[in-house]
């Protein structure tokens, strides 16, 4: 364990000055208009994985079209990932279904008040909990995510690597020690604004940090090399060949694949059929395609290739084209035109194999 490193009397002055500067410099962000549960809770999944201006047109639409928790439980699933789609991680957009729907059934509509009822709706974690909780109901819970991770480090000048599970519980502790502050909420997030705006991963801009005076990496020049870099798992290189099959009108087919590569990629989403390969793209589609949809001897002509990074995996997608009389009437497919494929909620990587088309020479 670090020893704390601030007497009482210096933890004070220095959250004093930290919660002064969130309080003149906060960024005007739309979850902070007022302290609705709901409106928090929707801000901290997207913000999860994903960077705050990616996050906003989603945000403003996603809360426009479901504007309280009860309009989110009686959206159709389909409605509530259409308005996720192109954020990713839509593992996130079910389970706040999912949690909405609890809400509303048994808990009379109303975001829960503690830490062990909130750690019991679906995709809540830690972090979440202790986000919401602190933000809409003054609960001194202190957040740790990899901002406020990044930015206690260099306050603590903490060697090593982070996530390491020691290292992580120490720096929760910290967390939950300074979290004493008023009001918790307004603490958390000027750590997490710091983390974003000053205390940034690559060149912290600590010529106008408020609280550099307090911090031990900047006094012994080691803000480079604080936080360690992260040891990455190495990525698996994955190829999918994808096959966008277009009728005279100008149609395609979508699927529901079930296989083991679409809970990631295609995240039970709307797809192009798709199948993982290995040595003979083209033989092993024409056979996905023969066996899954009864299509037998399709033209596949090859359209350019489209890197995609899913968390390890490092995938390639082979999008082919294939000119087709007739679309087959399946189960658990859609036939739409290849205009307005947004229609039904769609992943990033079947948008970027449909673009593939548009980056292709004439076809
Ligand atoms: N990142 C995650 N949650 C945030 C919040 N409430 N404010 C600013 N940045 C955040």
């Amino acid at each position: 364990m670090t020893a704390p490193f601030l007497s009482p009397p210096q933890l004070k002055s220095f959250q004093k000055r930290l919660l002064e500067w969130f309080r003149a410099y906060k960024r005007d962000l739309p979850w902070r208009a007022n302290r609705d549960p709901y409106r928090v809770w929707v801000a901290e999944v997207m913000l999860q994985q994903t960077r705050i201006a990616a996050v906003l047109p989603y945000y403003e639409r996603f809360l426009k079209r479901l504007p309280d928790v009860a309009s989110l439980a009686s959206a159709p699933i389909a409605e509530v990932l259409k308005l996720w789609s192109g954020l990713g991680y839509y593992s996130r957009a079910r389970n706040l279904h999912r949690a909405a729907k609890e809400i509303v059934a048994h808990r009379n509509g109303k975001f829960p008040r503690t830490l062990d009822e909130t750690l019991e709706l679906p995709g809540i974690g830690a972090y979440t909990a202790a986000a919401v909780l602190s933000i809409a109901y003054d609960v001194p819970l202190g957040v740790l995510d990899g901002n406020v991770a990044r930015v206690l480090a260099r306050l603590h000048a903490m060697r090593g690597q982070l996530r390491e599970p020691r290292r992580w519980r120490e720096l929760a502790n910290i967390a939950q020690e300074w979290v004493a502050c008023d009001p918790p909420g307004d603490w958390n997030q000027a750590l997490m604004e710091l983390g974003e705006v000053i205390c940034t991963p690559q060149i912290p801009r600590c010529e106008i940090c408020p609280v550099s005076k307090w911090c031990r990496a900047y006094k012994l020049g080691l803000t480079a090399k604080i936080p360690a870099p992260r040891v990455k798992r190495a990525s698996k290189p994955v190829k999918i060949a994808a096959a966008i099959l277009r009728d005279r009108r100008g149609r395609t087919i979508l699927v529901k694949d079930p296989g083991a590569h679409d809970q990631v990629l295609f995240s039970r989403m709307w797809q192009f059929p798709a199948v993982e390969v290995a040595r003979d793209p083209r033989a092993e589609l024409e056979k996905h395609l023969r066996t899954t949809l009864g299509i037998a001897s399709v033209d596949l002509q090859e359209l350019p290739s489209a890197r995609h990074g899913v968390t390890f995996r490092n995938i390639t997608l082979l999008p082919f084209l294939a000119h087709i009389g007739q679309l087959p009437k399946l189960p658990r497919t859609r036939i739409l035109s290849l205009e307005n494929l947004s229609q039904v909620p769609i992943s990033n990587a079947t948008r970027k194999i449909a673009a593939a088309l548009s980056r292709a020479p004439a076809h």
